[in-house]
């Protein structure tokens, strides 16, 4: 599928401070895409460049081909919900729904029987003349999404609107904003500092520090192929060991901690011989025992921590002096106490490299 939003070279500098470095990004229409990133990664900044509020030091945003750089925030028909936007307080939930259409000069009439529509959609059938203070948090980000909707917008643009509710509320929206987007088939993006929900809901994640995109891939994607060693250790657990390559064609590698070891050559980037990597091994993919166990690699730790989570445990141990994260079920943590010495093994396939 081609392109429907595109991002090209975007900067934006304050003074000699630089939030966005040179951001370029394709969207297909349709996608569901969020922005994951760290507190000040430049998240927000790209929406609001997207939206109008803020304008580029250099950079296009386009639609289609076409250059929102004319248009101002009202004339870019895009629907937007932040955290803290909030609705008119002296408005109905109706009257807040149909205000977008009214700005757009829908009759009344029509504006409020879309409007009632909206509301229905998004689960508040019964509630239109309920003012906001008469409604729960939860409630309310409905009627906000619902404002962003009923003009069927090109884009959806969501920043954090779940940050202030709780978690099981926060679960219970997320589920129905996919509904919705897929119902509607809006092309949205929506922003997140939570890695959880970005897997959850996300046909892509677009990984976002110091002002750049690390990665733009799908969900598995990213937790499996990381590109880079902010997105490995971002992104789930990680341990992130020293290695150097020693045999490319063969997938042989050599590391301080694990030693000479082979790996699988499936989508691993393209390195060198000689050259240094970070090799990425998932705690969810390494065993523990107290021998080694034939047929995988296997290294020794001495443990340090055992922290029980009921289901699974985490072993932290040392191995040359560096920690080794095991996640492991919570059965198998019983043959084994803090200040054992055991084995740790995985198989080729467990290990990536990232090349930097
Ligand atoms: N108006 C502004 N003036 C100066 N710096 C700003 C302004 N707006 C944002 N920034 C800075 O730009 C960076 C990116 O901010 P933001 O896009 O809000 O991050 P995020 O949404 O990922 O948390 C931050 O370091 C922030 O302090
Ligand atoms: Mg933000």
């Amino acid at each position: 599928m081609s392109s429907y939003l595109s991002l090209k070279g975007i900067n934006k500098s304050y003074g000699d401070f630089v939030a966005l470095d040179d951001v370029n990004l394709e969207i297909k229409k349709g996608e569901f895409v969020t922005f994951l990133g760290p507190s000040g990664s430049g998240k927000t900044t790209t929406l609001m460049i997207i939206a109008g509020f803020e304008k580029a030091t250099r950079g296009e945003v386009e639609i289609e081909g076409l250059s929102l750089a004319g248009l101002d925030p009202q004339d870019r028909n895009i629907g937007i919900v932040f955290q803290n936007y909030a609705l008119f307080p002296h408005k109905s939930a109706v009257e807040n729904v149909y205000f977008p259409l009214q700005m757009r000069k829908v009759k009344r009439k029509e504006g409020m029987r879309r409007a009632e529509e909206m509301l229905e959609l998004v689960g508040l059938k019964g509630f239109s003349h309920r003012h906001p203070k008469e409604l729960s948090g939860g409630q309310q980000q409905r009627v906000a999404l619902a404002r962003a909707l009923v003009f069927g917008p090109d884009l959806l643009l969501l920043d954090e609107p779940l940050g202030a509710l709780d978690k099981n509320l926060r679960e219970q929206m997320q589920i129905e904003i996919k509904r919705i987007q897929k119902k509607l088939g809006v092309t949205t993006i929506f922003v997140t500092h939570d890695q959880t929900e970005a897997m959850s809901m996300s046909d892509r994640i677009v990984i976002f520090s110091q002002g750049s995109i690390q990665q733009a891939d799908a969900p598995l994607e990213i937790y499996h192929r990381p590109k880079t060693q902010f997105v490995a250790d971002f992104i789930g657990e990680s341990n992130l060991l020293a290695g150097k390559v020693v045999d490319a064609a063969s997938g042989i590698l050599s590391s301080p901690v694990l030693g000479d070891c082979t790996y699988s050559g499936d989508h691993q980037p393209a390195v060198e011989n000689g050259q240094d990597v970070t090799i990425v091994l998932r705690p969810e993919n390494l065993t523990i025992s107290r021998d080694p166990i034939e047929g995988r690699m296997n290294g020794r730790m001495k443990i340090e921590t055992i922290v029980n989570y009921g289901d699974n445990a985490l072993v932290i141990g040392l191995s040359g002096g560096v920690p080794i994260r095991v996640r492991v079920l919570g059965a198998d943590v019983v043959i084994l106490s803090e200040g054992d010495e055991c084995c740790f093994s995985w198989d080729e396939d467990a290990i990536f490299l990232v090349a930097e």
